[in-house]
């Protein structure tokens, strides 16, 4: 049985050049979207510069704001560092950490549970990225995304498991067209959810929403949903067109009318 309305975040990266190109884009999200309503929970993640402009656009609260990552202290000597309550106060209501292309940047497991434990000392929603470089035959790669998991939700307090999510992208679907299958999916998504269980109880467990990411497009959609059984998406290369981003959200929306 379905837990959760499904959440579909568009994480921008570095995209798009200027300002002007970002606020295009969130407009055309946002026409596409039309009047209707949607089951969906929506956010995107633009980069840091654009998120004031972006609120501004936002008076709804439609999309939400994310950020695409923090920095764990709140104030002071940390050049190029950004922190939560700036965030806060351009609007931001969810933050991506862990995500596997600043793990390869060199982000450590430990600085993602102190990045975790700022902000799950707050109300704003964690999307903490877990997911392994490669897939063998003997299944190594199970223990790769449990370490990276069991290390940042040592952050996490019982209390907030509502504000969690656990995004599983394997790094070798990012931005490679290589989407992982729906059966692969599934089993990750079990595998994390036993984790979860382990760690915080049955009960909270089902709290926690559990997306993908990966060369997530709107052709594969249904499937992951389906037959992956996630929560929902967390969306690169796709969600900077508006048509197919919101066919993804459209596609989420289908699913969760029509399943119980
Ligand atoms: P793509 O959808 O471009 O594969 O990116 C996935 C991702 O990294 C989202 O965070």
């Amino acid at each position: 049985m379905k837990q959760h309305v499904p959440l579909i975040v568009g994480n921008w990266k570095m995209n798009p050049a200027t300002v002007g190109a970002a606020k295009k884009l969130f407009l055309a999200i946002r026409k596409a979207l039309g009047r209707k309503r949607l089951n969906v929970h929506i956010a995107v993640a633009p980069p840091f510069p654009f998120l004031s402009e972006l609120e501004r656009l936002s008076p709804s609260q439609r999309i939400s704001l994310a950020a695409q990552d923090v920095f764990f202290e709140a104030i002071g000597a940390h050049t190029g560092e950004v922190s939560l309550p700036m965030l806060k106060s351009v609007g931001v209501t969810a933050v991506i950490v862990g995500h596997s292309e600043r793990r390869a940047r060199g982000e450590s497991d430990h600085e993602i549970y102190e990045d975790v434990s700022t902000l799950f000392k707050s109300n704003v929603t964690g999307i903490i990225c877990v997911g392994e470089n490669e897939r063998d035959d003997s299944g190594n790669f199970y223990s790769v995304v449990e370490a990276q998991l069991r290390s940042a939700l040592r952050g996490v307090p019982k209390t907030k498991l509502k504000q969690l999510v656990i995004a599983y992208e394997p790094v070798w679907a990012i931005g490679t067209g290589a989407v992982a299958t729906p059966e692969d999916v599934h089993e990750m998504k079990l595998f994390i959810q036993k984790i979860l269980t382990d760690h915080f109880g049955r009960a909270g467990a089902e709290k926690v929403r559990v997306i993908y990411g990966g060369s997530v497009k709107k052709k594969n959609a249904a499937a992951l949903l389906e037959e992956g059984q996630v929560d929902g998406f967390l969306i690169g290369g796709a969600s900077l067109k508006a048509k197919e981003f919101v066919s993804i959200i459209n596609i989420a929306h289908e699913y969760e009318k029509t399943s119980v």
